[in-house]
């Protein structure tokens, strides 16, 4: 069974583990400690079985948020996961108040920008050579 709950502190050592292993560039564990402690922010975790198996969070300014993390481990992809958390994620941030969300994803990434395109994000420009290691550019996408 899947759970969508609020990120706890106990979360983030699995979270960071699972962050190192995909991203090249990726949050610390005190970076995602920091960030959930502000109450601007909301992060999600996503528990099967007793496990964490992804995240999600968002950094809100007024009525305006960020998208700043999504990820789901290599082996429990392809299940709706990601599609869960977000959605969860939009339904609270509209109780927040929030009308308008924007991320930048990898040009390259036909994963999350097909996800994001679902959910209703809209390419809306492109940041040339935003992302490092490797350098490529970065997709800017937003819901309204
Ligand atoms: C992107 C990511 C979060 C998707 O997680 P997931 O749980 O496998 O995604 P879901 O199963 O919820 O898929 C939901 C939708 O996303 C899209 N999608 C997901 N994986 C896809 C793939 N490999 N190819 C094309 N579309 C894909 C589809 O539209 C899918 O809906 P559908 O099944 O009805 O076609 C996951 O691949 C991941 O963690 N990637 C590495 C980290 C990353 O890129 N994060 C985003 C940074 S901006």
């Amino acid at each position: 069974m899947l759970e969508i709950r609020e990120m706890r502190p106990e979360d983030l050592e699995r979270v960071a583990e699972i962050e190192k292993k995909i991203f090249s560039m990726p949050w610390s564990r005190e970076g995602f400690a920091e960030s959930l402690e502000q109450d601007y922010t909301l992060y999600l975790t996503a528990v099967q079985d007793g496990g964490i198996i992804g995240y999600c969070g968002m950094s809100q300014a007024f009525e305006e948020a960020e998208i700043t993390n999504v990820a789901v481990e290599e082996k429990s992809r392809g299940q709706g996961t990601a599609e869960k958390m977000l959605r969860e994620l939009l339904r609270r941030g509209e109780e927040k108040g929030i009308s308008r969300y924007i991320l930048e994803v990898r040009f390259g990434n036909a994963a999350a920008r097909r996800l994001y395109e679902k959910l209703g994000f809209e390419d809306v420009g492109v940041r040339k050579g935003f992302y490092e290691r490797p350098a490529e550019d970065a997709v800017i996408m937003v819901k309204d």
